[in-house]
């Protein structure tokens, strides 16, 4: 466990010596910037979510922002967000110089994108549609491939919280165009910071390797190797570039991630058996379809309506208990607030229920147990 002053952290690394010592082979090598250990991470990374190409990136919000580069969107177009979703696609959609235009959640029950708001937000001006598997849970891409398909819309899936995560026996993050994955430190797949995106398309995986790169024909790496002397720049890129010794990492646990979405789900069904319906609080995605596999990134709960949410959070805070909120909507920031030109009044009436107590795959039972204890304790004081 890593250093914290909580008792149960919201997210938790496990930090062993078969990690240091790949790490440290890998500085040892000599080689840090980008090369075959990225290259064999994108290999495994794309054989895991069965993808016929994965591109390393420095973090999540860059796979976002070429991912939608890269499928055309630019000034002048619209693209569909949820407004429930970690802000960062909003940012990434107005960096191609393009409008969020947000849309709502299904309900209480499914906090994932309403495909039939997602219609409704669709205009002449829509290039492509974001959607989140809220906290791991697939959304409902059937329909929304089906709509995006009819309108002529590209889709991109924010899919930072479903590594393992499946729709169908379909991975997230290979069911649109292209799928986006975070390797932020409290991701099921953690590394520090890093990025994937995965693609079927040759054409796209091609123009996103470019992207990535300065817009430039060749790496260092394959001048270092003497495979190129020289390069083109063909596009003006970025240098959303991921590194060796971050890919060690990625390789690492990567091939830890079925374990740990495995220990993350054991953990989930606890909190709900415990949680859902006590004292006027629920969990979402408890009516699961038999062919919806979650990652459980978040178990996220709903407090009672009209409970007072800091006070919940001050007394799990009192006894070590780390909580969050995911998210304030985006469209209540100061920065978007002028584009939430829709209404969203079931994000509106969840936003302030939300609460996200800790999970990780290696928390023990006496964490698990003081969480729901002090939860429904504290949800008890709030009738
Ligand atoms: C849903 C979602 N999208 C995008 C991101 C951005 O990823 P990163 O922090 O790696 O840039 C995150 C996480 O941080 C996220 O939770």
């Amino acid at each position: 466990m890593s250093e914290s002053r909580w008792r149960v952290p919201l997210s938790d690394i496990t930090v062993d010596d078969e990690l240091a010592g790949a790490v440290l082979e890998t500085v040892r090598s000599g080689w840090w910037s980008m090369g075959p250990r990225v290259t064999e991470f994108e290999r495994e990374f794309a054989e895991f979510c069965g993808g016929r190409h994965a591109v390393a990136v420095a973090n999540g919000t860059a796979a976002l922002h070429l991912a939608l580069l890269a499928v055309g969107c630019g000034p002048g177009d619209e693209v569909v967000v949820p407004s429930l979703n970690f802000v960062a696609a909003a940012n990434a959609i107005v960096h191609t110089g393009a409008e969020p235009v947000f849309c709502d959640v299904v309900g209480p029950d499914d906090l994932n994108l309403d495909p039939t708001d997602v219609e409704a937000a669709v205009g002449p001006r829509t290039k492509a549609i974001v959607v989140l598997h809220y906290a791991g849970f697939p959304c409902a891409m059937d329909a929304i491939a089906e709509l995006a398909e009819r309108h002529g819309l590209a889709v991109v899936e924010d899919a930072a919280h479903a590594p393992g995560a499946s729709l169908g026996g379909r991975m997230c993050g290979t069911l649109g165009r292209a799928g986006c994955f975070s390797f932020f430190s409290n991701k099921n797949l953690p590394v520090g910071e890093g990025g994937m995106i995965v693609t079927d398309d040759d054409e796209l995986a091609a123009r996103l390797r470019l992207l990535r790169s300065h817009g430039m024909t060749t790496l260092t790496w394959d001048r270092h190797r003497g495979h190129a002397s020289s390069y083109d720049v063909v596009l003006p890129g970025f240098n959303y570039r991921l590194d060796e010794v971050r890919a060690t990492v990625g390789l690492v646990q990567l091939r830890r991630l079925p374990e740990e979405n495995a220990a993350r789900a054991r953990i989930a069904a606890r909190y709900r058996e415990a949680l859902d319906g006590q004292h006027g609080l629920t969990m979402p995605f408890g009516r699961g379809g038999d062919d919806r596999v979650s990652s459980h990134h978040l178990a996220v709960v709903l407090l009672p309506e009209g409970a007072d949410r800091a006070a919940v959070r001050a007394a799990l805070d009192a006894q070590g208990i780390q909580t969050s909120v995911h998210y304030p909507p985006i469209h209540t920031f100061t920065q978007y607030r002028s584009a939430a030109r829709r209404e969203l009044p079931r994000t509106d009436a969840v936003a302030e229920r939300l609460l996200t107590p800790p999970l990780y795959g290696h928390m023990s039972h006496e964490q698990i147990e003081a969480v729901i204890e002090a939860l429904l304790t504290a949800v008890e004081a709030e009738k």
